[in-house]
Formats: C-alpha cells, sequence, structure tokens
C-alpha cells in the first residue's frame, strides 16, 4: 500500500497524519517535502522605526558575524559603510540581488531572511560619537563561570544574519561582509540552527541540545515593548534602539549523558517531554517555586535554572533569541555543541547582568556548560524611508 501510495504521489512520499513516509529504497527523502516553496519565498519588512530581526519570529538559520575596524574608520566611513549595508540588505530581504551581487540567483530565496546591524564601542569612539554611547555599551563584567576565549569575544560591529535557508544566510553573509572589506576585517562568525521550517507545529518553542525545550518563558515584547527598545526619554538618537549581548555557551554532552532523566528535570525545574514545570503539566504552567514535595523540599530545588534565572524585580527580563551550534570535536572528544545565546534587552546593565550575576553564584546547569564567547552591542533604530540604518544616531 505505501508504496503504490508512493507512487502516485511521484514516487516519493505519502502524508499519514502529518509526516511523510518516504519509500527508502527509490525515494531521496528530500522528495519528501511537499513541492511547495512558500517559506522560500517569504520575506520580512526591512523599512520601520526599528531593525528586524529582534522580535521577528526566530527563524532556523543564524550567523553572527563580528567585525572589527580598520585603523582609520571614522564618521564619514561609517556613514558610507551603513549606505550600503542598508541599500543591500534592504534588497536581499526583499529577495532581489544586491548592488554588486556576483551570484544574483542566490538571492531569489528570501526565507525570512532578516539582516540586524549592531555597533560595539569603538563604533562610537571611531565615529566621534562616544558622548552618545549608552553607560552598559562595554564588556560584560566578568563572571567566574567564563572561560572566554578571544576567538568568540568582543567586536566593533557585528551583523545578526537570519533566515529559514542556510544558502540564504551564506550568501547574504558574503555579500555583505565583502560590502565592508574596505573597513573592516572578520572576527569571528557564529553559525546556530533551531528546527527547520515546516518540521515542527507552528508555535512549538525550540529544543536545545540538551534535549530541553527552550524559550518557553520569553516575555512578550508585543505588550511590554519597553523590555527590550529604547524608551522617548533615551532621546530621538537612540530611538527604535536596543541592545545585543551574544554568549558562546559550551554544553558538556557527554558529562550530561552521565546524569539520569530525573536529575535533567532537576537541573532545569522542567520536564524534558513537555518542558512544563515540575509542579505543572502542560509547557506555559505557571511555576509553584514553593510547592513542596513528600521529602518537604521545595520540588523546584534552590538550584535549579529556571528558579535562579528568574528574579523578583520584573523588570530584570530580556529576550532570548538563541541559537544551537554543533561543531566539530577536537580530538578524543564526541562532541562540541552548545548555544550561540543571545539576548535582546534596552539596558543591558539594569537587565542582563544582574541575571547573569545570579546565575554565576548558583545554578545547577553550571555544571555542564561554559561561556566561551562573550560580546556586547549596540543595535540602533532601523532605517525608515528614505534613511539609513543608524541614520538618527550619526545627525
Ligand atoms: C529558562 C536552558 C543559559 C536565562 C531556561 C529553560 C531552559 C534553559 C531549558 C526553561 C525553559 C524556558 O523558559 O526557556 C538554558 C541553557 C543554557 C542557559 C541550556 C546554557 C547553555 C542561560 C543564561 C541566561 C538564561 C546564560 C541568562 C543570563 C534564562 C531565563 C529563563 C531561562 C531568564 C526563564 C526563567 C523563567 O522565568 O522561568 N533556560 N539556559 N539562561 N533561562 Fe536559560
Amino acid at each position: 500500500f505505501l508504496q503504490g501510495g508512493a507512487a502516485v504521489l511521484g514516487g516519493a512520499a505519502l502524508a499519514l497524519g502529518g509526516r511523510a513516509v518516504v519509500d527508502a529504497a527509490t525515494a531521496d527523502p528530500a522528495d519528501a517535502a511537499a513541492p511547495d516553496d512558500a517559506a522560500g519565498r517569504a520575506t520580512v519588512a526591512f523599512r520601520g522605526e526599528r531593525q528586524p530581526g529582534v522580535t521577528t519570529r526566530p527563524q532556523a538559520f543564524a550567523a553572527f558575524v563580528a567585525l572589527d575596524l580598520v585603523d582609520g574608520f571614522d564618521r564619514d566611513a561609517l556613514v558610507r559603510l551603513m549606505r550600503i549595508w542598508t541599500d543591500d540588505a534592504e534588497r536581499l530581504m526583499a529577495g532581489t540581488p544586491g548592488l554588486a551581487d556576483q551570484e544574483k540567483e542566490l538571492a531569489a530565496v528570501p526565507a525570512r531572511l532578516t539582516v540586524t546591524f549592531g555597533y560595539g564601542p569603538r563604533v562610537f569612539e571611531a565615529a566621534g560619537l562616544a558622548d552618545r554611547a549608552p553607560g552598559w555599551l562595554r564588556p560584560l563584567p566578568a563572571f567566574g563561570v567564563d572561560r572566554l576565549e578571544d576567538a568568540w569575544t568582543g567586536g566593533d560591529l557585528v551583523l545578526q544574519v537570519c533566515a529559514d535557508d542556510e544558502v540564504t544566510v551564506s550568501h547574504a553573509v558574503r555579500l555583505l561582509v565583502k560590502d565592508a572589506r574596505t573597513f573592516t576585517t572578520v572576527r569571528w562568525v557564529q553559525r546556530g540552527f533551531r528546527h527547520a521550517p515546516g518540521t515542527t507545529p507552528s508555535g512549538t518553542t525550540m529544543r536545545n541540545l540538551m534535549g530541553q525545550v527552550d524559550g518557553t518563558r520569553n516575555p512578550d515584547v508585543g505588550v511590554e515593548p519597553a523590555l527590550v527598545w529604547s524608551s522617548d526619554d533615551a532621546g530621538p538618537a537612540h530611538a527604535g534602539s536596543t541592545s545585543m549581548v551574544v554568549r558562546r555557551i559550551a554544553m558538556n554532552l557527554d558529562t550530561w549523558d552521565e546524569l539520569d532523566r530525573d536529575g535533567r528535570e532537576k537541573a532545569v525545574g522542567r520536564r524534558l517531554d513537555t518542558g512544563a514545570p515540575l509542579t505543572g503539566t502542560r509547557e506555559h504552567d505557571e511555576p509553584d517555586l514553593d510547592a513542596k514535595g513528600p521529602n518537604g523540599l521545595t520540588v523546584i530545588g534552590p538550584f535549579a535554572h529556571i528558579r535562579r534565572a528568574r528574579s523578583e524585580n520584573t523588570a530584570e527580563r530580556f529576550l532570548r533569541r538563541g541559537y544551537n551550534y554543533d561543531d566539530a570535536p577536537a580530538p578524543g572528544r564526541l562532541s562540541n555543541s552548545g548555544l550561540v545565546f543571545t539576548t535582546f534587552q534596552r539596558d543591558v546593565d539594569a537587565q542582563f547582568v544582574p541575571i547573569q550575576r545570579r546565575l554565576d553564584e548558583l545554578d545547577l546547569l553550571n555544571e555542564w556548560t561554559t561561556p566561551i564567547g562573550s560580546a556586547v552591542f549596540y543595535v540602533p533604530g532601523g532605517a525608515r524611508s528614505g534613511e539609513y540604518v543608524g541614520q538618527r544616531l550619526l545627525e
């Protein structure tokens, strides 16, 4: 029956209960996908008060590229660079080639591409804008858990390029890095991924490579925009701006393997299957941090990640928009995986640092996770009609 069905569908696949069944002997699994390129054609609006790629529903693939400025980079160079980048980002996000695009065909699949630009502290200095730099724009304080490597730390400029197709991400990164080549050198590139489009029901929270449902309790920025976006009293230069923290956090999956399921769930305070808190049954149930088990101890323990990662001060929240990474292991190791842990917040010092400090003091997850990279960027407001990205900051 299956083979007959598959033959009717072009020898490739038969959809049963929402899942494609592939005849392994004859079919290429890639053919199992419906011949529908809607995901590839989807676009995100480029223009607006705020840059895209922050509150955009996370795409499947991301590349973070940190660039260092060449000596002599000044305000004029920044304006020139931002004009070129704005123009190319707008074209690419619309599914059209960049101005000097040598692989024009690769631009035809926008796949919800977003390009988000960020500035490290040196941009403000080089452009003579030091007096406009927010106080939090500097490296994070040193934390006891940190084992930071230069290879993943710092950077003068950042590009966050996200799309539901990895070819699209690669092409956009190459074009934008080429645009900047007379002004910058590449410092680091971090690539990340989530579930591919169409593989999980829409609205499903992603899983990280420890197997956990990751991203459940993220603020709804539509309801609480002030958690992410600059407030009016920051002045017109900062309108629509935010900040991006990029921490590369390695997971020791080999020692995580030694922990049983119960231990894994207690480390976070949530179940692995549903992502529900240990005191609830559904993913979005509110955790009961006071509930006690038969042994008189709190069900969600004092060291559990979700207890430590929340503060009584509700202002100390931010938007998490991280990606998994999975690189080639070092000799003798089985894996080299973790999170490109990325957050957006209005004020790094007021929101991010207190939580990272709490986790540094106490968090069971620290047993298996190690921050190996860290960078902080200012994300200027978006390009409104006729503007380039960052224009209001420079005026
Ligand atoms: C929650 C994993 C690092 C902040 C969670 C949850 C998981 C998780 C599974 C529960 C589901 C959810 O609400 O998303 C991890 C892993 C990490 C990591 C695997 C490192 C590899 C961090 C860091 C921070 C952080 C470095 C902040 C500096 C949070 C916050 C929550 C959370 C704020 C929501 C807590 C709540 O209000 O319930 N994390 N996390 N996490 N994590 Fe992490």
